[in-house]
C-alpha cells in the first residue's frame, strides 16, 4: 500500500521532500483498492447493495460484506474494498467500472503574506455574500477552539448548506466552522497542525497580534475571514489514503461547499481515472465547485508535480518579502548569519561547542551528521551537524545538547522552527565555524533569537516547489500559478509542538511553516474572494481570472520559469475585474478527455453523458481546450494552432488588441489581432499559430500573449517544448 502525504515542507525538505513512497507487495494478500464507477446513475437505486453484489461476484464465500470499506454514493459512484489481485482483475472487467486502483497514501504536502500579494486588511468585502461562501478543507482535521475559527458576529449557517458537524467526541462546530467529518482517527480534531494551518490561511477569522513567540507579529487572517469553513479530516501522521480523500470529496460536494482546498498529493503523475484528487475534483467541477490543489514539494526536478488535471487549480509556492535569519556570535566575536525560526532567547552567555560528539563506535560520517550523539560529550553544549536530519527528527531526544549549528546541504531551503536553539549555516560559513572550533581549546558560541529581514528578491518560487512539465497532458501547463508558501504564520494545533519534536515542550497557537500546502489555501481564499464578486462564474472562469491577471515572475537559474510558476504570481485585485475570461464547460473537459485517448465508454461513465466522445479522438485537438495558458510538445520543425474563445466581462463596448512578447526562435501570430465587443457576455474566438523551424530538441521556448483594451491586460504564457 502506498500513502499520499501532506504537502508541507518543514521537515521533509531536509529529508529530501519525499511525498510518496511505494512499497508494492508481490504476494496476493488483500489490499485496499478503489473501484471507480464514474458519475451517479440518473435513476437512483441503492448503490451500496449494487457495490455489494458486485463484490459477491468475485468472492467465493461470504466475505464480500467485510471487504467493503466504503461506498461513494453522494457525489459520484464507486467503492473502496479489500481485494486480492485476482479479485481486482475480475472487477476491472465488470460493466460500469472505469478503473480499479490501489488506495495509496498521499502526503500532506499569515499575517504578512496577504499584504504582500496585495490583499490588505482594508480590502473591499461584501460581508453578506462572503458569509454565504463555504470553503471545504481536506486535510489533517482542525483545532476548533483556535481563535481563527471564532464565530463572533457570524449569522446563521448559509441556507444552502447541506453538511453537518460530525467531528466525533469532544468536537463542536460553530457558525464559523460549520461542518466537520473525519475518515481517519477518532475525531476531526487536528493532531498534526497542518489542517488548522491551511484552514486558517484560507478562511480564518481576524486575530489581532498573532505571532510565533513575538516573531512575525501582526493580525492573522485568512483570504476570506467572513466565509465559513468545513473540515474533512483525510490525513493523520501516516499520510492520507486515496480512499479517505475520495470519501471527503464525495461528502464535501454533496454538503454544498463552494471551494475545495486540498493541500496534499502524491509525487507521480497518474492517469486522471487513477488519481483520487483528479476524480474528486472532476465531480466537483460538474457541480460548479473549484478545487485548489498544492503542486507538491518534490522540486526542483522536472515533472515532479502530481497535480496535472486541467480542471484543478494547481499552486506552486513562492517566497514573500519577509525572511527569517538567525545570528551566531562566536567566542572570537565574529558573527555568522544563517537561517532558522529560532524563538529561544539567549541571555548573552556563550556556550561551549562540542568538538567531538560521539564515541569511537560511531563512523565519522554519522558522527558529523549528529546521528549518534553521546550525552557525556554533548550535554549542555552546542553541537555541529552536517545535516539537519537528526535534529528535525520528531523522535530526536539524544544527548541533551543546548544548541545546534547545522550545515545547509542545499541552497534555497526555507527556515524551519527548531526544537532547541539552532541555526542552519551555508557551507562556507559552516567551514568558518569549523576552523574557529579547531583553532581553540574552548570554542564557544551564542545562538541568538531569529530576526526578520526584508527579502527584496521575493517573490521567487521555492526550490522545493514541484515543477512541470505535465507528462499526462503536455497541452495543460502545470503548475498553474504561484502563491506565498515560505515561512507562513497561521494557526496551529495544540496537540503538537511547533517543531514536531518530542524534546520541544512548547505548544503554540500559531506556527510558521513552509510548503506548497501553505500556498494552496492562499489561492483557495482568493478564489473564494473572487466568487463573492461573481457568484455566477464557473470554476474555469475564476481560474482564468486568476491566471490571466497573475504577475509575471522571474525564473531562477536554469529553471524553465513557467514550469515552476505557470502563469505567475497570484494577484487578487486585478483578478476581480479581468476584462476577458477563458471559460471552459464540463463538455469541453469531457472532449479533452476523449481527445487525450481515454476510452469512449469510460468517458461516458465518468461524465454521465451518453453523447460523450461523439467524434473520433484527435490528440492535436487537446491544444484547443480553452485553457488560459498555451502549451504544447512539438517536433523540431512545426506549425501548430491554438484555438481560443474569450468572453467579455469588462466593459460592454471594448476593443482588445493582441500583443506577443517576442521570442526570436519562434514565430507567433494571432488571427484576428483585434477583438471588438459590443456587449457583456459576448464571446469572440481567435487562433494563435506558432511556427518553428529546425529547432534543437529538448529546448523549451516561451513567449506570451496579452490582450489589452488599455485598461485590462489579459496575459497567457506560451510554452513550447521541443522534444522528439
Ligand atoms: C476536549 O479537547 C480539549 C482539547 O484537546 C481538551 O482541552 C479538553 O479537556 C477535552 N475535553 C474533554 C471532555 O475530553
Ligand atoms: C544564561 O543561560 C545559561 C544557559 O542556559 C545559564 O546557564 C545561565 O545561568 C544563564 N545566565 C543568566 C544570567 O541568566
Ligand atoms: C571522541 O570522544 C570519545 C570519548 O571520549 C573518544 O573515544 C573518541 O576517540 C573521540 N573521537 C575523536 C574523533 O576525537
Ligand atoms: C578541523 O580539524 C579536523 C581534525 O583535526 C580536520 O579534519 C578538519 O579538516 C579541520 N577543519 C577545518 C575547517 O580546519
Ligand atoms: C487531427 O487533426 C489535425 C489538425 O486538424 C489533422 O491534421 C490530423 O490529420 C488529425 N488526425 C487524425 C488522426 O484525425
Ligand atoms: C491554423 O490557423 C490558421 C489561421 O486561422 C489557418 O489559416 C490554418 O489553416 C490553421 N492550420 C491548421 C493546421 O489548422
Ligand atoms: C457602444 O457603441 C455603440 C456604437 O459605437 C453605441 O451606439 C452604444 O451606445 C455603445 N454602448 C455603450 C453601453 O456604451
Amino acid at each position: 500500500m502506498v500513502r499520499y502525504s501532506f504537502i508541507i515542507c518543514f521537515v521533509s525538505f531536509i529529508l529530501g521532500c519525499t511525498l510518496f513512497s511505494k512499497c508494492d507487495a508481490s504476494d496476493d494478500n488483500p489490499k485496499l483498492y478503489i473501484v471507480y464507477m464514474g458519475s451517479l446513475p440518473k435513476t437512483p437505486y441503492s448503490l451500496t447493495s449494487n457495490h455489494l453484489s458486485m463484490l459477491q461476484q468475485v468472492f467465493d464465500d461470504n466475505d464480500a460484506t467485510n471487504s467493503l470499506i466504503h461506498s461513494y454514493k453522494r457525489s459520484f459512484n464507486g467503492f473502496a474494498a479489500m481485494l486480492t489481485n485476482q479479485q481486482k482483475e475480475k472487477l476491472s472487467q465488470m460493466e460500469g467500472v472505469v478503473s480499479v486502483f490501489p488506495s495509496i497514501n498521499l502526503q500532506l504536502h499569515t499575517t504578512r503574506s496577504w499584504d504582500f500579494i496585495g490583499l490588505p486588511k482594508t480590502v473591499k468585502r461584501s460581508g453578506a455574500v462572503e458569509s454565504d461562501v463555504v470553503v471545504g478543507v481536506l486535510d489533517s482535521g482542525i483545532w476548533p477552539e483556535s481563535d481563527s475559527f471564532n464565530d463572533q458576529g457570524f449569522g446563521p449557517v448559509p441556507k444552502n448548506w447541506q453538511g453537518t458537524c460530525a467531528g466525533g467526541t469532544n468536537f463542536t462546530c460553530n457558525k464559523k466552522l460549520i461542518g466537520a467529518r473525519y475518515y481517519t482517527g477518532e475525531s476531526a480534531r487536528d493532531l498534526e497542525g497542518h489542517g488548522t494551518h491551511t484552514a486558517s490561511t484560507a478562511a480564518g477569522n481576524y486575530v489581532d497580534s498573532a505571532s510565533f513567540y513575538g516573531l512575525a507579529q501582526g493580525t492573522a487572517r485568512g483570504g476570506v475571514p467572513l466565509a465559513r469553513i468545513a473540515a474533512y479530516k483525510t490525513c493523520d501522521d501516516n499520510g492520507c489514503t486515496s480512499a479517505a480523500i475520495l470519501s471527503a470529496f464525495d461528502d464535501a460536494i454533496a454538503d454544498g461547499v463552494n471551494i475545495i482546498s486540498v493541500s496534499l498529493g502524491g509525487s507521480s503523475q497518474n492517469p486522471f481515472d487513477e488519481d483520487p484528487i483528479a476524480i474528486g475534483s472532476f465531480h466537483a467541477i460538474a457541480r460548479g465547485i473549484l478545487t485548489v490543489n498544492a503542486a507538491g514539494n518534490s522540486g526542483p526536478y522536472p515533472s515532479s508535480t502530481s497535480s496535472v488535471a486541467p480542471w484543478i487549480l494547481s499552486v506552486a509556492a513562492s517566497t514573500i518579502d519577509r525572511r527569517f535569519i538567525d545570528k551566531v556570535v562566536l567566542g572570537n566575536e565574529k558573527t555568522l548569519t544563517g537561517i532558522s525560526i529560532n524563538s529561544f532567547t539567549s541571555n548573552g552567555t556563550q556556550i561551549l561547542i562540542a568538538k567531538n560528539n560521539s564515541g569511537p563506535e560511531c563512523a565519522k560520517e554519522d558522527a558529523d551528521a549528529c546521528n549518534c550523539l553521546d550525552s557525556r560529550l554533548v550535554e549542555g553544549k552546542i553541537i555541529l551537524c552536517t545535516s539537519g536530519k537528526a535534529i528535525l527528527d520528531k523522535k530526536f531526544n539524544k544527548g541533551n545538547p543546548t544548541g545546534a549549528i547545522i550545515q545547509s546541504r542545499r541552497k534555497g531551503l526555507p527556515a524551519f522552527v527548531t526544537p532547541l536553539p539552532a541555526v542552519t549555516l551555508s557551507e562556507i560559513d559552516f567551514q568558518l565555524l569549523k576552523s574557529y572550533t579547531n583553532s581553540t581549546d574552548d570554542p564557544k558560541a551564542e545562538i541568538l533569537k531569529s530576526e526578520i529581514v526584508k527579502d527584496n528578491d521575493a517573490p521567487v518560487v521555492a526550490s522545493f516547489s514541484s515543477r512541470g512539465p505535465n507528462k499526462i497532458a503536455p497541452e495543460i501547463l502545470k503548475p498553474d500559478i504561484s502563491a506565498p508558501g515560505v515561512d507562513i504564520l497561521a494557526s496551529y494545533s495544540q496537540a503538537v509542538s511547533p517543531s514536531g519534536s518530542i524534546i520541544d515542550k512548547r505548544s503554540s497557537k500559531y506556527n510558521i511553516i513552509s510548503g506548497t500546502s501553505m500556498a494552496c489555501p492562499h489561492v483557495s481564499g482568493i478564489a473564494a474572494y473572487l466568487k463573492t464578486f461573481h457568484l455566477d462564474w464557473s470554476p474555469a472562469a475564476i481560474k482564468s481570472a486568476l491566471l490571466t491577471s497573475a504577475q509575471p515572475m522571474k525564473g531562477s537559474g536554469d529553471d524553465i520559469g513557467e514550469y515552476a510558476y505557470g502563469s505567475g504570481h497570484v494577484n487578487p485585485i486585478p483578478a476581480i475585474n479581468p476584462g476577458l475570461i477563458y471559460d471552459i464547460s464540463l463538455e469541453d473537459y469531457i472532449e479533452a478527455l476523449c481527445n487525450l485517448g481515454y476510452d469512449n465508454e469510460k468517458v461516458k461513465i465518468i461524465s454521465g453523458k451518453d453523447n460523450a466522445c461523439s467524434h473520433a479522438p484527435n490528440r492535436s485537438f487537446v491544444r484547443n481546450l480553452n485553457y488560459p495558458a498555451l502549451a504544447s510538445d512539438v517536433e523540431s520543425s512545426f506549425t501548430i494552432n491554438f484555438s481560443r474563445t474569450v468572453t467579455n466581462v469588462g466593459l460592454p463596448n471594448s476593443t482588445y488588441k493582441a500583443t506577443i512578447l517576442p521570442n526570436p526562435r519562434i514565430k507567433v501570430t494571432v488571427v484576428p489581432e483585434i477583438l471588438s465587443f459590443k456587449s457583456l457576455g459576448e464571446k469572440q474566438s481567435f487562433v494563435v499559430t506558432v511556427i518553428g523551424d529546425k529547432l534543437p530538441t529538448t529546448t523549451v521556448l516561451t513567449s506570451s500573449l496579452v490582450w489589452s483594451d488599455g485598461t485590462h491586460n489579459v496575459r497567457s504564457p506560451i510554452v513550447i517544448n521541443v522534444s522528439n
